[in-house]
């Protein structure tokens, strides 16, 4: 039996290890979230963790043979992308659902694979009390829906734990919204949460296994209503948890309520949220054509030598080497999607990046921050799949770039991507250059105007039945597609 002492800012707490478990699982089961991409698996290099007297080792690949003090990274606070803007719909509140208490409150949750934002409401005046938002804790066990699938497959009990660890985190903001509003134990009537299949599956305990194996089959993807005492939510007894309806196994109900939310009186557009799957859908008059594709979670900073999510000490972004901007004003510590994308643009722009993506050697932004060429090959998998998934939709609705009026970026890289270098590296669509426009958070202003106001629920139906889901893994142009769109052409 080792000892290992934890230290965390200043506190510090002792634990006893019988050794056979590597650190990062020793962490996990004591609930320290530690960032680890890769899940576990050796690969992505992020786990790192001081071990005193030795150095940064890897968690995930440390397995402790005698005692140790270990110092454990700063905490990061998720970044709030919470706003409504001009591009999302305001509905009165008007609701008839019976009020449980005079201050009943509801809750509305855009489910993220890296964050969670939360809209506590109260429900007689569909006021927003209070925006929460955190990191969501099955970061520990990997970047991307994909590696949370795999972590169920591989480990008896891995469901239930990613279910158990993601209620508690989102229990503990409901406990400390209500004890700040002085408000009894069980004052939250409702919960409507938008997010994608997989983070909805495993939610509510079904087994998202299927999703990852062709024919990709949901458990779901109809709107759920599940009683408080079913849910593991805190919730009044008489309460419910809703989850929004998905289209497919990777179009989700984010997608769902981020087109129901939209106010745009057009016809024909795109609304992209590139996030770690790359869900898209284009909407031509009645008709609303989806996909989603493997994109990898690149552009959230995972896969990338130096990426990280967007939090303090992120680049986010890069305009040349002495001109770049750092989230939260710190010393950087690594680089987000955004200045990822603004980086390879710049190394393009200025020849020392060539078409085909080879560079001569990796490019240091800052002193232990780099671009490396496995860096560029990623970013090359990533922009191709996301714009073949476009080009592909384009040609299932027979329309042509020309005739889109405008593209919606939804989520946080949205926010804080540059469209000109996105165009640059062939992200996104030059003839939708200025076009172009972020719209924010929709999946959670949709969860919030579902919960608000019964009309949204009928044009959350109409975008469930105006859909079609094309599966790009069958689509015959979609592998040409995907090798056409690798380089990086001016
Ligand atoms: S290298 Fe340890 S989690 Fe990826």
């Amino acid at each position: 039996m080792y000892k290992i002492l934890l230290r965390e800012n200043s506190q510090t707490r002792v634990i006893q290890t019988q050794g056979q478990q590597s650190l990062l699982e020793i962490l996990r089961n004591e609930d320290y979230s530690i960032y680890a991409p890769c899940g576990g698996k050796g690969r992505c290099g992020k786990c790192l963790v001081d071990i005193k007297g030795e150095g940064k080792v890897l968690a995930c690949n440390y397995y402790p043979a005698g005692d140790i003090e270990v110092i454990l990274p700063a905490k990061e606070e998720a970044q709030i992308l919470a706003t409504q803007t001009a591009y999302l719909e305001d509905f009165p509140p008007a609701h008839s659902r019976q009020l449980l208490h005079p201050d009943a409150y509801g809750a509305a949750i855009d489910l993220g694979t890296t964050t969670i934002v939360c809209y506590f409401v109260h429900l007689a005046s569909g006021r927003i009390v209070k925006i929460s938002s955190w990191m969501n804790p099955q970061t520990a066990y990997g970047a991307d829906v994909i590696s949370r699938i795999s972590y169920c497959q591989e480990n008896p009990g891995g469901l239930k734990l990613l279910q158990k660890i993601l209620t508690e985190s989102i229990n503990k903001e409901f406990n400390s919204f209500l004890s700040e509003m002085k408000a009894g134990k069980q004052q939250i009537q409702e919960t409507v949460i938008a997010g994608n299949t997989t983070m909805l599956h495993i939610l509510l305990g079904y087994n998202p296994e299927p999703l990852a194996l062709a024919p990709f089959t949901p458990a779901f993807t109809a709107q759920q209503v599940h009683k408080a005492e079913n849910s593991s939510l805190l919730l009044h007894p008489l309460g419910r948890l809703i989850t929004l309806p998905c289209i497919s196994a990777y179009v989700g109900s984010d997608i769902v309520a981020g087109l129901a939310v939209l106010k745009v009186p057009l016809q024909h557009y795109l609304f992209l949220d590139i996030g770690t799957n790359g869900e898209m859908a284009l909407v031509k008059g009645e008709e609303i054509f989806t996909c989603a594709t493997a994109a990898g979670p690149a552009f959230e900073g995972a896969g990338l030598s130096s990426g990280m999510p967007a939090l303090k000490g992120a680049i986010a972004a890069f305009e040349s080497p002495s001109n770049y901007k750092v989230i939260g004003d710190v010393r950087p510590v690594g680089i987000c999607g955004s200045g990822v994308i603004d980086s390879v643009a710049w190394l393009r722009r200025n020849h020392l990046m060539d078409e085909s993506g080879l560079i001569q050697q990796d490019f240091e932004i800052y002193p232990g921050i780099q671009i490396t060429q496995a860096d560029i090959r990623e970013i090359q998998l990533a922009k191709s799949a996301i714009y073949s998934g476009i080009k592909i939709l384009l040609k299932r609705a027979g329309l042509n770039f020309q005739e889109l009026e405008a593209l919606f970026l939804a989520g946080g890289l949205g926010n804080y991507i540059h469209i000109p270098s996105a165009v640059e590296i062939g992200l996104l669509p030059a003839e939708l250059k200025d076009k172009t426009f972020a719209v924010g958070n929709s999946a959670g202003i949709g969860a919030l105007q579902f919960l608000r106001s019964e009309v949204f629920a009928n044009k959350v139906d109409r975008v469930i039945q105006q859909s079609q889901y094309i599966e790009l893994s069958d689509d015959e142009d979609f592998a040409l597609e995907f090798a056409m769109n690798m380089d990086f052409l001016k």
